[in-house]
């Protein structure tokens, strides 16, 4: 290992590890970029984006880089995370769609005839309305009718009064959308409301693009709630780097000239493999690696980053399973599949050969249906499970080793 700490001034380690924060090179996602790109040029829109994948897989920065893209092309943006609270109910889910437009829209002034569903001219007396959030909200309760046709009519207004003053259409994107779910016990389907609303607004020409974000569990939730949304969406995976782009997201940050930190070839390889080229690992490791070398160590020190990746990341998801959900994951974790799909009838089999009180194929089923609830393993279209959390496998081997180290 090599390394050359040059003198400079003010060079401040380049890595961001965290949720949301933009790392300091977007290594790689060209053809999702480009997917995305061929979304905003239908005209009329037919299909909207699922961007989907696992946690800190570079869902939500990659999702800022679309809105930079979508402006310049004729779109305005809104959106949030939905929280389950925004999606609590319909009226709620509603009022949240209606609270972002209003932000685009605030500017905006149409005549009150075109803002008159019934009763609202009577309500003011000039000639136009600005439609601001208490305009939207005053058409959508006096639009008669069920939430969606309420919420339809008046994103109707909003989205012609944009085409006709600024020339745009609107994305709505939305992260963490897999926390949304209809509640049938309570009558509530603000799931089915938003799938419904824009695929009117979208059946009558209207440019409005939604962008759902969330874990790979939202898309089968989606279809779920309504088939025709299988149609309705293009489902873009995000999955681990390949090694070229991994080593952009890891060299092209410390290439400045007054850089203090060289990584080498070998170093760069080690961080390549230790990732998996998972994003939110590669900004993780070389947070750390760059703290020592500036310091003026020459090795990267492996083990304690990996602690310290446990501790940070890892144990808290651990935390969430009880202790025979735990001994499930192990089973799990030393399947040859673990880090891809695995089956009811793999877990089992290996159950059998590992455990003294193996679990039975109802037993598995019931409890993978516990540890999906825990966000721990997800379930894809084809029946087969993984971990919903990157690199787990490896994490609990590491826990394993430990322990028969004592
Ligand atoms: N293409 C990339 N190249 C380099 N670093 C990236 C890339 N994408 C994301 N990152 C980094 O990975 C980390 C995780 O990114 P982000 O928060 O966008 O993931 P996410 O998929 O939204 O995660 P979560 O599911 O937890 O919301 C951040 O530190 C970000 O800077
Ligand atoms: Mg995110």
């Amino acid at each position: 290992m090599t390394k050359c700490i040059r003198m400079a001034k003010a060079f401040s380690n380049p890595f961001r590890p965290g949720a949301g924060h933009p790392p300091p090179y977007l290594a790689g996602r060209t053809a999702e970029t480009d997917e995305f790109r061929a979304l905003l040029r239908q005209d009329p829109v037919l299909t909207n984006l699922v961007l989907t994948g696992l946690r800190g897989v570079g869902k939500t920065v990659l999702l800022d880089q679309f809105r930079s893209l979508a402006l310049p092309l004729g779109w305005a943006w809104v959106g949030t995370d939905l929280s389950e609270a925004a999606s609590v109910d319909e009226d709620r889910l509603a009022l949240r769609l209606l609270t972002d437009v209003a932000v685009i829209t605030a500017g905006l002034a149409v005549a009150k005839v075109d803002a008159t569903p019934i009763g609202f001219a009577r309500a003011r007396s000039s000639k136009t309305v600005t439609l601001d959030y208490a305009t939207l909200e005053g058409i959508y309760r006096s639009v008669p009718g069920l939430v969606s046709d309420k919420l339809k009519a008046v994103l109707a207004i909003a989205l012609r009064a944009l085409a006709a003053q600024r020339g745009v259409g609107l994305v709505f994107a939305y992260d963490e959308a897999q926390n949304m779910a209809d509640h049938a016990t309570r009558d509530q389907y603000p799931l089915s409301l938003l799938l419904e609303v824009f695929q009117s607004l979208q059946k009558q020409g209207l440019r409005a693009l939604l962008v759902l974000v969330g874990l790979p569990t939202l898309f089968p939730k989606l279809v779920e709630t309504r088939t025709f949304a299988e149609r309705m969406f293009r489902v873009v995976t995000l999955g681990r780097l390949s090694d070229a782009e991994c080593r952009d997201a890891i060299v092209k940050p410390v290439s400045a000239a007054n850089c203090p930190v060289d990584l080498d070839e070998r170093s760069v390889e080690q961080i390549v493999d230790l990732s998996g080229g998972y994003p939110y690992f590669v900004q993780f490791i070389c947070r750390d690696v760059y703290d020592a070398f500036a310091r003026g160590q020459t090795e990267i020190p492996v083990d304690a980053i990996l602690r310290k990746l446990d501790s940070d990341f890892f144990h808290g998801r651990w935390a969430r399973a009880t202790d025979r959900q735990r001994e499930l994951l192990r089973v799990i974790a030393f399947l040859d599949s673990a880090d891809d799909e695995f089956t009811v009838q793999q877990i089992a089999a290996a159950s059998k050969k590992l455990l003294a009180k193996p679990f039975s194929a109802s037993h598995i089923s019931q409890m993978l249906g516990a540890l999906s609830d825990a966000s721990l393993v997800y379930k894809n279209r084809h029946g087969r499970y993984s971990f919903a959390v990157p690199m787990m496998e490896q994490f609990i081997r590491r826990l394993e080793a430990d322990e028969r180290r004592g």
